[in-house]
């Protein structure tokens, strides 16, 4: 089984990461995760040099990188979001598309 995660590198999604590497042998990952402020590659520092892992730096909002990625993936695993606080709602189209447009093209 080969899983697509974005946001991978924020809090949930990077404890998703080192708990499945942990437990099945059998699965390969790949982290997708723009980086922003909450995306953090020291979370999985444990995991960074593991065969069964890989990390793609991108942005769900990027129709054809996301497709990229994806391919080979039996499933999406989706937990990319900028959704802290207001920011989403102060902010311009960036953000929205984050929310709105991104799980549209995953
Ligand atoms: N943390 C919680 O307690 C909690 C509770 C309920 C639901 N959630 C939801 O679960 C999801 C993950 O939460 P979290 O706490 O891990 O968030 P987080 O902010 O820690 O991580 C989000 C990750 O998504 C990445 N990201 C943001 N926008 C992106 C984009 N456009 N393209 C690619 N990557 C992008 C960031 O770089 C970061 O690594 C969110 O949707 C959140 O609303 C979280």
């Amino acid at each position: 089984m080969k899983l697509l995660v974005t946001g991978g590198a924020g809090f949930i999604g990077s404890n998703f990461i080192r708990h499945v590497l942990a437990a099945r042998k059998d699965y390969a990952l790949v982290n997708y995760d723009k980086l922003t402020y909450a995306g953090n590659l020291a979370n999985l520092a444990e995991v960074a040099e593991d065969p069964n892992y890989t990390f793609i730096r991108g942005d769900i909002c990027d129709a054809a990188r996301v497709e990229a990625a994806m391919r080979g993936c039996d499933a999406v695993v989706h937990f990319a979001a900028e959704s802290h606080g207001h920011a989403w709602m102060r902010c311009g189209g960036a953000l929205r598309c984050g929310i709105a447009c991104g799980p549209q093209y995953l």
